[in-house]
């Protein structure tokens, strides 16, 4: 819980951590010119590179096609559901690994959260969003309890499902809960008894609470979610939003991805580094990272972090290929399995 500066940090999983995140608001440290770079004593210099480092780490939000579409659907289906006193209607938002699928429902939830506090602004007790991801085997006490946990609500040992069940909504209800982000889904299978018996507690959660349920998985729509009887009520509830690598087909695709690759690199605060470079990069990118924006801000923010460290002040091709990748990544690039593969000393 305590990061590097000895801050205390709680997750994003917990009404704290996620109270941080939404007041947050990150802005780019400056670069300085090499002279004032110069002027700067000891503890200074280390400030701003501490800042350049921190600030690579993270980069920046790209208001991307996923990003735009779950915030227009997101806030257009919490605007109908306010008005309806049952059958609410939800969203599912599946697609592949690092696609932006979390990125995008936490976004949908702090902008929502942002606008009722700016509407609400004498009423600091609320809790407009609620974000929790479903544990590994989830049983339906085990997600009454991850609500709990949000919140801060003390469990005593002895509280049964229904108990905890209870509370919860009540909780919720009073504290104007009016979005509930339900992360990791698949992580329930609902072709086990407890896999359906959890899926049969989002149901309920969701009739009891009166709040727009948007659920987010890898590659859940696939999975059987939505077939037999349950999928059915599942899939007669909930609009699915899929999320997807980015193309690199149509001149639209290219466009698309290529606006990704110059917004991430004009957020680079490097002194050498040519602006430009990435842009001209762009298929080599695509190619290493399967057009997955998790994999190519991982590469850009490894490749940053290390021209900050070695002082070298920019990523080139080179320093790109440096960068060893997630897996997902590196196995659909046909050249890196090939060099992988290769012996040392073939290479
Ligand atoms: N719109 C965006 N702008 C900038 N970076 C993004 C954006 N969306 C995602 N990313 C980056 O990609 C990484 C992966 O995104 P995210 O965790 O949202 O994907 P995911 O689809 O939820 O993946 P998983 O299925 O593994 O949970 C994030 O850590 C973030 O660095
Ligand atoms: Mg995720």
């Amino acid at each position: 819980m305590f990061g590097l500066t000895g801050q205390v940090h709680y997750p994003l999983t917990s009404k704290e951590g996620w109270g941080e995140f939404v007041a947050q608001y990150i802005e780019a440290p400056p670069l300085l010119p090499p002279a004032a770079v110069q002027r700067l004593d000891p503890a200074g210099f280390e400030d701003y590179q501490r800042q350049r480092r921190e600030h690579h780490a993270r980069l920046v939000i790209v208001s991307t096609p996923t990003i735009r579409h779950i915030a227009a659907t997101g806030r257009k289906r919490i605007l109908l559901n306010q008005h309806q006193t049952s059958a609410r209607r939800g969203l599912i938002v599946s697609g592949p690994s690092g696609t932006g699928k979390s990125t995008s429902i936490t976004q949908l939830g702090k902008n929502f959260e942002q606008l009722t506090r700016r509407r609400q602004p004498h009423q600091a007790g609320l809790l407009p969003v609620v974000y929790v991801t479903v544990p590994p085997a989830a049983t339906p006490k085990m997600l009454a309890v991850e609500f709990a946990r949000f919140i801060g609500l003390p469990l005593p040992a002895r509280f049964s499902q229904v108990e905890i069940t209870n509370q919860v909504c009540d909780l919720l209800c009073t504290l104007g809960t009016r979005l509930v982000l339900l992360d990791e889904i698949h992580n329930m299978d609902i072709g086990t008894r407890i896999g359906a018996e959890a899926a049969d507690q989002i149901k309920y959660l969701s009739e009891r609470i009166p709040a727009t349920f948007v659920l987010a998985g890898v590659d859940v729509d696939g999975g059987g979610l939505f077939a037999g009887r349950r999928g059915g009520q599942i899939a007669s509830r909930y609009t699915l939003i899929p999320t997807r690598p980015f193309a690199h087909k149509t001149s639209a695709d290219q466009n698309a991805w290529r606006s990704l690759v110059a917004t991430l690199e004009q957020a680079l605060r490097l002194h050498a580094h040519k602006p430009g470079t990435l842009l001209g990069l762009e298929s080599y990118l695509h190619q290493r990272t399967g057009g997955r924006i998790g994999s190519l801000s991982q590469l850009i923010r490894e490749a940053a972090f290390v021209a900050v460290a070695a002082t070298t002040e920019k990523i080139t091709r080179k320093s790109l290929d440096a960068v060893d990748l997630d897996l997902s990544a590196e196995v659909q690039d046909p050249q890196r399995t090939r060099r992988r593969r290769a012996p040392a000393t073939a290479r």
